[in-house]
C-alpha cells in the first residue's frame, strides 16, 4: 500500500528482519515507554501496528534527554536505524517483533493528557466511559482492525455490484415518512413552517422510483433512520446495502446475493461457503424452529404435541386449543433436551419459566423421564395411559431426557416463547459455537406470509412493507380480497447463525394490486393518496417488475469481526436510550431556534 513517505519513510506495522541497517523514520503515538536508567524504551502505535524504538545516551545523547520527555499518547516522530532485538527480547505476539530502531532523532508533534483508560485491547472499562472518549477507544487496535474489516465489506460489495452492472445512486435524507414501519425521526423545515421532513427508514420508495425511471440495476450504501427500541443489534442510525434491479426474479436474483457474501467470507475470513443457499419456508422456519430467523447450528427443534392431548383432560392444554373468534385454534409444543437432568435444577426451570411468560407465555411446564422411564412433573397427573404412551413415544424419551412445554391458544406465542427458549437451552448446553468460530450457516428464508393480522387493533399489517408483492399464484385472491391470511409473498431474508442480515422482496408492480395492499391494510383512498400519492401516481407511468433487498452493514461487519454487539463496528454508536455520550446528543435548542421553527416545547415536567 503506497503511504505518503514525505514525513515518515514507513509505518509502524511494516519494518521486518530483512530491513536490518535500513535508516527509517516513523511517526505515531507513544503506546508505553520504559526508561531503563539508561536506556529509554518506547512502543510505537499508528493504525499499522507497533514498532519498538529505543533511545541509548551512548549512540545519541539529545535524543535520549528528548525521550524522557516521552509519555504515553505523545505524537513524535523519530528517525533511527533497524537493528534486531538481542536474543530472547523478540515478540513473537508482534509482526515486527523481531527488530527495534535505535534512534538518532526524536521530535514531539504534540503532548496528551493521561487517556481516561488505558489504550489496549485487553481492559476492563465501562461502555459508557468508552463512548464518551470514543476518539481513545478507537485507537485501540481491536476497534480500529473492525473499521478496516467494515471498510473490506464496503469496498467487495462495491466491486461486486459494480461488475454486476449495479450503479451506485445516492438519495435524500430529507425526505417523507417510508414504510418499514419504525417510528420516524422528524425534522422541522424553517423555511414551510409547521411542516416536517422525515428521515427514511430506508430509501425504498425512492429505489422502486429508480426502477420505475429505467436505472435497471441500483445500490446503495444508505443510512436509516428507525425511531425504535434499541438492543445489541439495533440502532437509531444504521447502514443497509440497498439494493434493486428490474426484470428479474428470485432464481436470478439469489445468485448474485450469494457469490456477493461468498467473496465476503473467502476474501475476509478465508472460509469457503457452499451455494446455492439453503432455503425453509417461513412456516418451517416457525413450526421447526419457533423463529423466522433460525439458528441451524444446532438442533433442539420444536415439535407439535397437539393431536396427541386433544382430548387431554389438563385444562392449561384444553384451553390452548379452544379455537377464536376467527377460528383459529392455538396449539401445544415441545422441545426434548436429552440427558439433561442434572443440568437443570429447579431454579434454572424457574428461570426458564419467566423468560417464556417475559415473552407472553402463560408458563412453561417441564416433564422430566425417571431412571425407571416414569414420567416427572406436574401436569403428568392429567395424562391418560394413552397420551402418556404416545407422548413418550412421539418424542423418543429415554431416562433423563427433559421436555419443556407451552401452550397457548395464541400459537405465535408458543413459538415466539419455545424459539427464545431454544436459543437460551443451546447456549446453556454449549451447543452454539462461541462468537466467531464454526462454520457459518447461511440460509434463505422464504414464502412469508403477505399479511399479519393484530387482535388488538383488528387490523392486518404488511409483514415486510406495503410495497411487497405476493406470490402470483395468488394475485387473483388477492385482488378479490379473499383468503387474506393465506396469502404468501414473494419475500426473503437471509439469514446467518440466527441474526437476520438482510431482507428484501418482488415488489408490487401493477396499480391494482397496489390499491388492494391499501385496502387490506385498512387505508383509505384519502390516507394512502396523502401518505403515498406521488409513488401511486408513478405506478401508472410504465412500471417493470423490480424486486430488491437490504442488507446490514453493521450485522454483516459484526459477524465477519466475530463480536456481539453491533456499536462494536460502529465509529461512533449510540447508547440503548440513543445517546452519543461523546458529544452529547440529543441535546436542547435555545428558544430563538424553536421559535424560528415556529416551534414551541410543552414542560416536560410529567
Ligand atoms: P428491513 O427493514 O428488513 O428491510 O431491513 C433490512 C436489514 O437492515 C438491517 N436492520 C438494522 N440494522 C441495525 N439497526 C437497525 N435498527 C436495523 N433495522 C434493520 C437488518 C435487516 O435485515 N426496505 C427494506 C428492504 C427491501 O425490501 O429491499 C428494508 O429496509 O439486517
Ligand atoms: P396452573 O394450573 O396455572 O397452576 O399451572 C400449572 C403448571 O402449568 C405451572 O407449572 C404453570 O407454569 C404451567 N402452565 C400454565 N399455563 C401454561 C401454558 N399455557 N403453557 C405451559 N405451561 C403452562
Amino acid at each position: 500500500m503506497a503511504i505518503q513517505r514525505t514525513v515518515r519513510s514507513h509505518t509502524c506495522g511494516e519494518l521486518r528482519s530483512s530491513d536490518l541497517g535500513k535508516e527509517v523514520s516513523l511517526c505515531g503515538w507513544i503506546a508505553k515507554r520504559r526508561d531503563l536508567g539508561g536506556l529509554v524504551f518506547a512502543d510505537l502505535r499508528d493504525r499499522y501496528g507497533l514498532t519498538q524504538i529505543v533511545f541509548d545516551p551512548a549512540i545519541e545523547k539529545i535524543a535520549h534527554e528528548r525521550a524522557g520527555q516521552l509519555r504515553s499518547e505523545f505524537v513524535i516522530w523519530c528517525r533511527g536505524k533497524i537493528r534486531s532485538r538481542p536474543p530472547g527480547m523478540t515478540n513473537s505476539k508482534l509482526v515486527t517483533g523481531e527488530i527495534e530502531v535505535i534512534c538518532t532523532d526524536v521530535m514531539i508533534f504534540s503532548e496528551a493528557k493521561t487517556p481516561p483508560f488505558p489504550i489496549e485491547d485487553e481492559m476492563d472499562v465501562a461502555e459508557s466511559l468508552r463512548l464518551k472518549y470514543r476518539y481513545l477507544d478507537l485507537r485501540r487496535p481491536q476497534l480500529q482492525k473492525n473499521l478496516m474489516v467494515r471498510h473490506r465489506l464496503l469496498s467487495i460489495v462495491r466491486n461486486h455490484l459494480d461488475q454486476n452492472g449495479f450503479i451506485e445512486v445516492e438519495t435524500p435524507i430529507l425526505y417523507k415518512s417510508t414504510p418499514e414501519g419504525a417510528r420516524d425521526f422528524i425534522v422541522p423545515s424553517r423555511m414551510n413552517p409547521g411542516t416536517f421532513y422525515a428521515l427514511p427508514q430506508s430509501p425504498q420508495t425512492l429505489k422502486q422510483l429508480l426502477m420505475m425511471s429505467g436505472m435497471d440495476r441500483y445500490y446503495q450504501v444508505a443510512r436509516c433512520f428507525r425511531d425504535e427500541d434499541l438492543r445489541a443489534d439495533r440502532q437509531p442510525e444504521f447502514s443497509q446495502i440497498d439494493i434493486e434491479t428490474s426484470f428479474l426474479d428470485e432464481e436470478a436474483f439469489f445468485p448474485i446475493l450469494e457469490s456477493m457474501v461468498v467473496k465476503l467470507w473467502k476474501e475476509i475470513l478465508g472460509q469457503e461457503l457452499d451455494t446455492p443457499f439453503l432455503r425453509i419456508p417461513y412456516s418451517e422456519a416457525m413450526s421447526r424452529f419457533g423463529s423466522d430467523k433460525p439458528d441451524l447450528r444446532f438442533g433442539l427443534e420444536l415439535i407439535d404435541l397437539s393431536e396427541i392431548f386433544c382430548k387431554s383432560q389438563f385444562q392449561v392444554f384444553q384451553n390452548a386449543l379452544v379455537p377464536d373468534f376467527r377460528g383459529k385454534k392455538g396449539s401445544i409444543r415441545s422441545i426434548v433436551i436429552e440427558g439433561s437432568s442434572d443440568h437443570f435444577s429447579r431454579k434454572d426451570l424457574d428461570d426458564l419459566q419467566n423468560q417464556a411468560i417475559a415473552l407472553g407465555a402463560k408458563g412453561l411446564l417441564w416433564i422430566k423421564v425417571q431412571p425407571d422411564g416414569e414420567l416427572q412433573g406436574p401436569a403428568v397427573k392429567f395424562f391418560s395411559a394413552f397420551e402418556k404412551a404416545a407422548f413418550i413415544e412421539r418424542l423418543s424419551l429415554k431416562p433423563g431426557h427433559l421436555v419443556l412445554i407451552v401452550a397457548d391458544v395464541r400459537n405465535k406465542i408458543v413459538l415466539d416463547a419455545l424459539g427464545a427458549i431454544r436459543l437460551v437451552v443451546g447456549q446453556k448446553l454449549g451447543l452454539i459455537p462461541p462468537l466467531g468460530t464454526g462454520k457459518p450457516a447461511f440460509l434463505w428464508v422464504v414464502q412469508f406470509p403477505l399479511l399479519e393480522f393484530n387482535d388488538q387493533e383488528n387490523r392486518y399489517y404488511a409483514c415486510h412493507h406495503p410495497f411487497t408483492s405476493p406470490r402470483p399464484e395468488f394475485f387473483e385472491d388477492f385482488v378479490q380480497n379473499r383468503n387474506l391470511d393465506a396469502i404468501e409473498a414473494s419475500a426473503y431474508d437471509l439469514v446467518l447463525n440466527g441474526v437476520e442480515v438482510g431482507g428484501g422482496s418482488l415488489r408490487i408492480y401493477r396499480p391494482d394490486i397496489q390499491a388492494a395492499m391499501f385496502q387490506a391494510l385498512g387505508l383509505s383512498q384519502e390516507e394512502a393518496k396523502e401518505k403515498f400519492g406521488f409513488f401511486l401516481e408513478a405506478l401508472k407511468y410504465g412500471t417493470p417488475p423490480h424486486g430488491g433487498i437490504a442488507m446490514g452493514v453493521d450485522r454483516l461487519a459484526a459477524l465477519l469481526c466475530g463480536v456481539g454487539p453491533i456499536r462494536d463496528v460502529m465509529a461512533f454508536p449510540k447508547t440503548q436510550k440513543g445517546h452519543c455520550l461523546m458529544s452529547e446528543s440529543p441535546s436542547s435548542v435555545n428558544s430563538h431556534q424553536l421559535a424560528e421553527l415556529g416551534l414551541s416545547l410543552q414542560s416536560l415536567k410529567e
